[in-house]
């Protein structure tokens, strides 16, 4: 959780060797993921330093997990979208992030096939909120420094406040 300053470091990228591990990792990530209950959930969160990520936004409310290794945004539209994201890092907080409407984004999946997504709305956003974790960027990095000096001061305070209770 923040402010742990792993959640802070790039990751670096999944190659031939690490791919079993991954394998390994992925259902472990996707049961975290769905128990906060959350739509994305990024190696760095869970300490580990590789360049993947799960999501799932669960359409029609069935599972239809998508794992993302060595992901890349490839191209962003110049129309840009606001919308309240909040992070399994940071719970229980919630704030407004603009960032591009669209995406492109590359990525190989876990037979280390390249694959590629076109996204916009919410799956854009998760996408975007998931590939800034690989990169050690956090949502409220897209805040003005007041709103997410905001934030971080009450993570340290609860932060605080859980290891003494
Ligand atoms: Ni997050």
């Amino acid at each position: 959780m923040a402010p742990d300053p792993r959640l802070k470091a790039k990751t670096r990228p999944v190659e031939p060797k690490d791919r079993e591990t991954v394998r390994d990792l992925v259902p472990r990530m996707l049961a975290t993921m769905y128990a906060a209950p959350g739509i994305g959930l990024a190696a760095p969160q869970v300490a580990l330093d590789l360049r993947f990520a799960v999501i799932d936004l669960q359409p029609d409310e069935k599972p239809a997990p998508i794992t993302l290794i060595n992901p890349r945004v490839e191209q962003r539209s110049l129309e840009e979208a606001t919308r309240e994201e909040g992070c399994l890092s940071l719970p229980g907080h919630y704030a407004d992030v603009t960032r591009p409407e669209k995406v492109v984004v590359s990525y190989e999946d876990l037979e280390g096939k390249r694959q590629m997504i076109e996204a916009e709305g919410l799956l854009a956003t998760c996408l975007q909120h998931e590939i800034d974790h690989l990169d050690g960027i956090l949502f409220v990095d897209h805040l003005s420094a007041l709103k997410r000096n905001m934030i971080l001061r009450k993570m340290v305070k609860e932060k605080r406040l859980r290891k003494i209770g």
